[in-house]
């Protein structure tokens, strides 16, 4: 079954050598999908025919958001924490152990319904690709769960067992950290595709991080890291020296984290929602662009510190208050994203390419940035079916 996407009056390809600047932008164009994959891209006048059609009616097109970083497995809310935090508290990330707790209390499916709905809201606001971590388990029998449940959702899953040291292990942390590259690593590891670890003041320090992250290197998977949000520290230079797909938040960054950066193929994903829901200074993207690393953009949608499932709120929040341009955030939430991922078949519309696409009831991809909290996605492809 064949479908052609016509009318579009700008479509973002994210394929250089097929239109116009890095964006690869193609004018009046159409986009040919057959069965999961797109088949074609060009100017509308070349299309070739298909077995039905999808009128754009002149919005823009563009590859589906990658949003590379989300907590989604979890119960219960922290709405009054946002409160406190609006009235003056600051965010530590001690609510974490709340969310455990109440996640440890709910039935498996509790917390299969809890992230489907979230997966289908992210989804209406175009995310067609989403990774998924635990970490709000923290025991063996929690942390499998959550990402056998995790696995029901998407390919792009992640370990992260070593979010917090549970209040149980409070008074031994270390004796935690064996857990986590034990028993629960080895309980974890055929569900999660990637490790992670929160390297911070009050979570887990730079030698932790790195047991961490070896041993889940070690068990097959592919290594991320919750680095610098709160404080300047290790995490971002251990995470490029382990060759780690990426170093999320980057928001407290030296020089030499800079530089790292810059030097290495770990690319810098920066989560503006959560600096939003903190009231915290939000990360230099400009700085990182500047020098030359890779920068992409995600939601780390969690209950605490940024319950936003919305890419397009990242996109404004980005082009307003970290200084990208909107070709750049729409870049590092499609593309982006996909690096951060170490994807190829993903943020892009090429032939090969999945057929994951979002028509927007707007003229171009300016409009996320320029009509901030407008609801503008007018349809989703995802795997080339309408959801
Ligand atoms: O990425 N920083 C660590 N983890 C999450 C917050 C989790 C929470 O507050 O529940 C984050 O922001
Ligand atoms: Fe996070």
């Amino acid at each position: 079954m064949s479908l052609l996407v016509t009318n579009i009056g700008e479509l973002v390809t994210n394929d250089p050598a097929a239109g116009e600047g890095p964006l690869g932008i193609v004018r009046d164009a159409a986009v040919v999908v057959d069965g999961d994959r797109v088949a074609w891209v060009g100017p509308r006048a070349a299309a070739p025919p298909a077995d039905a059609r999808l009128d754009a009616d002149g919005g823009g097109v563009l590859p589906g958001f990658v949003d590379s970083h989300a907590h989604l497995i979890f119960a219960g809310d922290r709405a009054a924490e946002f409160a406190a935090r609006m009235a003056g508290e600051p965010y530590t990330g001690g609510g974490i152990r709340t969310t455990v707790a109440a996640t440890r209390a709910a039935s498996d499916d509790d917390l299969r319904a809890s992230a489907r709905r979230l997966v289908a809201e992210a989804l209406r606001q175009g995310t067609t690709t989403i990774e998924i971590k635990s970490g709000y388990g923290l025991s063996v029998p929690d942390e499998a769960r959550s990402l056998r449940i995790a696995a029901e959702l998407t390919d792009e899953t992640t370990f992260l067992g070593a979010h917090v040291v549970p209040a149980e292990y409070a008074d031994h942390p270390d004796d935690y950290v064996d857990l986590v590259t034990g028993p629960m690593l080895a309980a974890a590891a055929g569900h999660a595709r990637w490790v992670d670890v929160f390297c911070e003041r009050g979570a887990f320090d730079g030698d932790q991080a790195r047991a961490v992250l070896t041993a889940g290197a070690k068990a097959g998977l592919g290594v991320r890291v919750h680095a610098n949000q709160l404080t300047e520290g290790p995490g971002v230079r251990l995470a490029v020296e382990l060759g780690a797909a990426s170093a999320d938040h980057c928001t407290h960054l030296s020089n030499a984290d800079v530089d790292a950066l810059a030097g290495g193929d770990t690319v810098a994903t920066l989560l503006p929602g959560a600096e939003f829901s903190t009231r915290s200074p939000y990360p230099d993207a400009r700085r990182l662009i500047d020098a030359g690393a890779t920068v992409a953009l995600a939601t780390d949608c969690n209950p605490g510190s940024s319950y936003t499932s919305s890419m397009p709120l990242c996109i404004a929040l980005a082009v307003r208050e970290m200084r990208m341009t909107p070709a750049e955030a729409l870049w590092s939430a499609t593309a982006g994203g996909a690096r951060a991922l170490r994807r190829t078949d993903v943020g892009v519309l090429r032939p090969g390419a999945r057929a994951d696409l979002v028509v927007l009831d707007a003229p171009s991809y300016l409009h996320l940035a320029y009509r901030p909290g407008v609801p503008l996605i007018s349809s989703v492809l995802h795997r080339g079916v309408q959801p």
